[in-house]
């Protein structure tokens, strides 16, 4: 396997596909992720955030990412998704993660930038090869499913100006940008994806590739308009979680008598195979290895 991370997001951003990167919390969700790649040739990024690295365990999810790796000879690499502090970052890097999130985007710029810095020269420092993510602009929601109606409005989104200092200042080598997206998927409908304050980030600051948060819910639309401008990778995780529970859900009412753990879960498992299969589709990032 030849694929630098880098480098596979480097060429996502400057074609009009996407890397997928899901979530995982349980063996069986990034077996159905690795399967779903592995059948439709696509290189992927998978994540944890702090909560689910917590319940896998830091090392347990890099071996297993390694083991993943080795086997199947996928390109498959592992990201720190929104890791909230400097030391929370550093574990992930310490563990051999392949690539952090640092997402000060709660603070202001100044101290944005100033500790997404600091996670970069850590990063550097242990491997060159580690990609930094940074995040600008407020992203609301959680990756749930929301009864209420979510809007996004203007002074949540990311401005160039401000991206462009960023990623100046921190040296990143992504960057993750609020154009409307939210996290989870709203009853309601989610917000439509705002394309011409993509397209001027990305002209303003074209060789960096961009990330799309809050991948579930979002048209497939807009989806497809965004991925000529820079998008290098788009999150998915509320949309696996909700097929993933309700097949299990499905799965337990039907056989009430079953105790044995691994049958109860495949169509689960199979379930969230589905899901990543189609979002591959839909970034357009198959056949690639
Ligand atoms: P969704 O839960 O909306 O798919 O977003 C996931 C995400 O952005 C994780 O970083």
């Amino acid at each position: 396997m030849n694929y630098k991370l880098r480098d596979l997001l480097k060429e996502a951003s400057q074609r009009p596909y996407a890397l997928g990167h899901f979530n995982f919390s349980t063996l069986g969700i990034l077996r159905a992720v690795v399967l779903a790649c592995r059948g439709l040739k696509s290189p992927v990024f998978v994540g944890t955030s702090e909560g689910e690295a917590k319940y896998v365990g830091y090392g347990q999810a890099a071996a297993q990412i390694s083991v993943w790796r080795a086997e199947t000879g996928l390109p498959v690499y592992l990201n720190a998704d929104h890791h909230k502090t400097f030391e929370s970052a550093k574990t992930a890097i310490d563990a051999g993660y392949d690539s952090v999130q640092i997402d000060e985007t709660a603070l202001s710029l100044e101290e944005n930038i100033e500790v997404s810095r600091k996670v970069v020269e850590y990063a550097k420092g242990v491997n060159p090869d580690i990609s930094v993510e940074g995040g600008l602009g407020y992203i609301r929601g959680s990756s749930e499913l929301h009864k209420e109606k979510i809007e996004v409005k203007p002074q949540d989104m990311t401005t160039p100006r401000e991206a462009k200092r960023f990623v100046e200042e921190t040296g990143v080598d992504r960057l993750a940008i609020v154009f409307g997206n939210i996290h989870g998927v709203s009853a309601a409908g989610n917000p439509r994806l705002d394309i011409e304050r993509l397209k001027e980030i990305h002209e303003t600051i074209p060789d960096v590739p961009l990330t799309l948060h809050g991948g579930s819910g979002i048209s497939d639309e807009d989806i497809k308009a965004a991925l000529p401008y820079g998008m290098s990778n788009i999150h998915v995780n509320t949309e696996i979680r909700a097929v993933y529970t309700d097949a299990l859900r499905a799965s337990l009412d039907k056989d009430k008598e079953q105790t044995t753990p691994y049958k109860y879960l495949n169509s689960a498992d199979e379930a969230a195979q589905r899901i990543v299969e189609e979002k591959l589709k839909l970034f357009n990032a198959i056949d690639l290895v």
